[in-house]
Parts: structure tokens; C-alpha cells; sequence
């Protein structure tokens, strides 16, 4: 097989949540451009839609859901949806999900219930769905998100966040241990600070927190929404065969760095 070939998605369906905006957006478009076909998934439905007239000028199928992530019976509606419209998953790349920020010591029990809801029982409902059709066919690439607080601890609130993303870093490697055998790889990229609205509106904020950020990040700027579309495809496609259980960091540096490591000011321009 020629390396173009172990890229290639021609033929394949992926599934793409919170694919309206950033990430997601990024992840939808780059797994088109290598030739799948595309359900782009989004509560912002028109945003859904926006991506998948993208996706379509570029030759694919593409059809927009604007399903709640958050709602199980939501995700199984859109999984019937996709049988009766492909009648195959190849691809699911499970994005959307909200936090919330907290002090450990005030945050309401209501919100820590409400993101785990949203992080870890949503994409698990759809990590279930999509693996039931794909260990049904024999074949299939599942690529989480998670993030830096997968593995690290960040201050500022994050304590609902983390847990959450902990528990999909444990999603990822339990799945990959209980499905790979059966033909169903599953993985997890996990980002540093990768620039959006809600991040932004933080730094407007506080002042000082991009430099906090930029401090962590050896390669001395922050994440793309595009910096995605690489590992997303790779992960997509049989040029990753053998990479299974794989928690990839996409975080320039991030978490190489322990929190005492000086980092070298970046290259005068
Ligand atoms: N941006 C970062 O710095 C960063 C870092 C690590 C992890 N992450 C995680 O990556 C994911 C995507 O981040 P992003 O920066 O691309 O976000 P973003 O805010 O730019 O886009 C998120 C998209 O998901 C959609 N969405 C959110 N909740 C949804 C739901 N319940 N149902 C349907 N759609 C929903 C939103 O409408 C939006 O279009 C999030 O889970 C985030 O926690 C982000």
C-alpha cells in the first residue's frame, strides 16, 4: 500500500461532534479533504450546516444533526439517523462537550454531575454506539478528545473539568483493550490551550493568563484549531493500523515539561 493510500478515507463515514466550530470544524474538513464522508454533528446547527456546505464543495456527502451531545437518547437518534442515511461508521471523532469552572470547595454537586454528564456519560453513549456498528462490521477508528487535565492538574477551577477528563483518558484504554481485537481502534488526542471563543473571552478577563499558558508551552505559542488536522486524519486512517489505547498530546510541548523546567524564550525574528 503506497503511503497516499494508508492516508485515504475515500469510501469511509465519519462521524464528527461539535463539528460547527473550532476542533471539531477542523477535524470534519481535514477527514473530508482525505476523502470521507461526513455527519456533521453540532447543537449549533447552523453552524452544522455552514461546515457541511464546506464539506460538500469539496465533492463529499456531507449531512448536519443538530443533536444535543448531552442527551443519550439524542445520540441514539442520531446513530438511527446515520444507518438509515450511510448504513455504515468507520470513523467517530467525539469533540463537543462542555466544562464548567469552579473552586473544588464551592462548586455545586449539580455541576459536577452536569460535566460528567456532558464529558465522560455523552461520549461514552456515543463511543457505545459507534462500537456496536463498527465491531459489528470488523473495522473502525474511535479518536477522543481529551486534554492536558487527561493527565495533569490545572488550577483555576478546572476540578470538574479534570476528573472528566480523566475518566476519558480511562474510556479510551478500556475500550481499546476491550474492542482493538475486534477491529476497533481507539485513541485520544489530547490538546493544550487551542484558541476559541470561550478561551478567549478568559483571556479578556485575566491579563496575565496567555502568558501563563505560553509559559507551559515549549514551542511558544498557542494551539490552532487547524493544528488538528494531521493527527485527526492519521488517527482516522490505516496509516495508524497498529496505534490503538494511544493518549497523543497536541500540546506543543506541554506535558514534556515538568512544572519546575525552564523553558528557552523563544528565536528572535
Ligand atoms: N480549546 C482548548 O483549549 C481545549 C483544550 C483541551 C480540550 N478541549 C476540549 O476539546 C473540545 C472542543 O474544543 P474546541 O476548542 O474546539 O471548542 P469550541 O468551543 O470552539 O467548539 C465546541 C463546539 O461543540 C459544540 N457543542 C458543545 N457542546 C455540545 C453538545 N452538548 N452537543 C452538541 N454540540 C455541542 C459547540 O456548539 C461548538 O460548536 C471540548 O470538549 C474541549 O473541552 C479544548
Amino acid at each position: 500500500m503506497s503511503i497516499a493510500e494508508l492516508f485515504d478515507l475515500t469510501g469511509r463515514v465519519a462521524v464528527v461532534t461539535g463539528a460547527a466550530q473550532g476542533m471539531g470544524r477542523a477535524m470534519a474538513l481535514a477527514l473530508a479533504d482525505a476523502g470521507a464522508d461526513l455527519v456533521l454533528v453540532d447543537r449549533n446547527e447552523d453552524g452544522a450546516r455552514r461546515t457541511a456546505a464546506e464539506i460538500a464543495a469539496l465533492g463529499r456527502r456531507a449531512l448536519a444533526d443538530g443533536c444535543d451531545c448531552s442527551l443519550p437518547e439524542a445520540i441514539r437518534q442520531l446513530f438511527a439517523r446515520v444507518d438509515a442515511e450511510f448504513g455504515r461508521i468507520d470513523v467517530l471523532g467525539n469533540v463537543a462537550g462542555d466544562g464548567y469552572l469552579d473552586k473544588p470547595e464551592s462548586i455545586p454537586l449539580e455541576k459536577v454531575e452536569l460535566v460528567l454528564k456532558n464529558l465522560v456519560v455523552s461520549r461514552f453513549c456515543a463511543c457505545q454506539e459507534a462500537g456496536r456498528r463498527m465491531l459489528a462490521a470488523g473495522r473502525g477508528s474511535i479518536i477522543n478528545i481529551g486534554s492536558l487535565a487527561s493527565l495533569t492538574a490545572l488550577g483555576r477551577g478546572h476540578i470538574a473539568y479534570s476528573m472528566a477528563m480523566g475518566a476519558v483518558a480511562q474510556m479510551t484504554r478500556e475500550l481499546s483493550t476491550e474492542w482493538s481485537g475486534q477491529g476497533v481502534r481507539v485513541n485520544a488526542i489530547l490538546p493544550a490551550q487551542v484558541v476559541n471563543p470561550g478561551l478567549e473571552a478568559r483571556m479578556t478577563a485575566d491579563p496575565n493568563l496567555r502568558a501563563t499558558y505560553l509559559r507551559g508551552i515549549p514551542a511558544g505559542r498557542l494551539g490552532e484549531p487547524d493544528d488538528i488536522r494531521g493527527l485527526a486524519v492519521f488517527l482516522a486512517s490505516d496509516a495508524s493500523r497498529w496505534i490503538t489505547g494511544a493518549l497523543i498530546p497536541m500540546d506543543g510541548g506541554n506535558l514534556a515539561l515538568n512544572g519546575g523546567g525552564t523553558v528557552r524564550p523563544p528565536r528572535a525574528k
